[in-house]
């Protein structure tokens, strides 16, 4: 099969088309053939360098952490799943790629109304964004602030807060993403200096809950807002959070969660936008468009 990996860490150019053998799917497994594949910040730190917990690398590293795909082989003693399901799920790495074997634990059928470059997107901010609000407890009647509200974790979490019952989700944004925040219910402020004064002048008793996918100053402005500290979590600067008191639990990826998105996405009640999508032979520009750190909705790569 045809995968786009890497052999030394560093900027996007170290992806190259590469030829592997094709993955079989043993007792227990299923293969995938990959229609799409999600480009999130996560496959950007194994690019650099980054070796994610549990995991050792060897070299060539093929990435991706979530996909899309079709069923083409069931191992013995799976249950559930058939030749030609289409389904989207969840790995660690190798998505990039026309194949990949998973178990299906990882997976669940993809809605029919939902698009290919959508569902290979999905999984990984969708799963973030749950575990995020379900830490700090978001429900009925909450105000919750989520930093950059816009990109691919903060798409899902401003739609899903307000599904859990917010009565107000404020998002950060670039100026250039306030009508994209409009449009998903969410009321937008400009990050950067002042940042605090304008939410108490939407919120002037604080907010509940507090999710950061910014960064150090987003988490900072989250302390001044948030009474809880128990109702902050940030996805970006863990080590700030230790010295700040907040807690860095959360949840683990699952099918139960997924399946509670794709149920939303079925619906018609989560809005998925697509920032752009590249051909598997373009992983190169894909990152380059990621690496900025600016931007709105999801970056996916497409599979032939
Ligand atoms: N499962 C997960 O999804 C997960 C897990 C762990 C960690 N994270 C981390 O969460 C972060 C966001 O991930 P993502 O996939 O949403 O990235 P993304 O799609 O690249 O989006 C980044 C967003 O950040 C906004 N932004 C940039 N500077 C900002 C600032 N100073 N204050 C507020 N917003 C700012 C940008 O908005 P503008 O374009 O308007 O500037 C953009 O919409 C990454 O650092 C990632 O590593 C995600």
């Amino acid at each position: 099969m045809r995968a786009a990996a890497f052999s030394s860490y560093g900027s996007p150019s170290v992806f190259r088309m590469m030829e592997f053998e094709d993955p079989q799917a043993s007792s227990g497994e299923v293969r995938i053939r990959i229609k799409a594949a999600g480009v999130l910040p996560f496959d950007r730190r194994v690019r650099k360098g980054w070796t994610p917990p549990g995991l050792s690398i060897d070299f060539p590293v093929i990435p991706g952490n979530e996909f899309a795909g079709i069923i083409d082989q069931v191992g013995e003693g799976v249950n559930g799943f058939s030749v030609g399901d289409h389904v989207l799920g969840f790995t660690v790495l190798k998505s990039y790629a026309e194949y990949l074997v998973v178990n299906p634990d990882r997976i669940v059928i993809k809605p029919a109304n939902m698009p290919w470059d959508v569902a290979g997107g999905f999984s990984g901010n969708g799963q973030g964004a749950h575990m995020a609000l379900e830490a700090i407890g978001v429900g009925n009647g909450d105000t919750v602030l989520i930093h950059a509200a816009a990109g691919g974790l903060g798409t899902f979490a401003s739609q899903l807060a307000q599904v859990w019952g917010a009565s107000a989700v404020i998002g950060t944004a670039s100026k250039g993403n306030h009508d994209y925040l409009r449009s998903l219910g969410v009321i937008p402020v400009t990050y950067g200096n002042g940042l605090v004064e304008r939410i108490r002048e939407l919120a002037p008793e604080g907010v509940d809950a507090a999710l950061d996918a910014a960064g150090p100053d987003a988490l900072r402005a989250s302390m001044e807002l948030v009474k809880n500290k128990e109702r902050i979590r940030t996805m970006v600067s863990s080590d700030l959070a230790q010295e700040l008191g907040i807690p860095s639990s959360f949840g683990t990826r699952s099918v139960a969660r997924i399946s509670e998105l794709t149920d939303l996405y079925a619906q018609g009640k989560l809005h998925i936008h697509i920032r752009k999508e590249f051909p598997l032979n373009q992983a190169a520009d894909a990152h380059r468009k990621i690496e900025n750190g600016h931007g709105r909705g999801k970056v996916v790569l497409t599979v032939d």
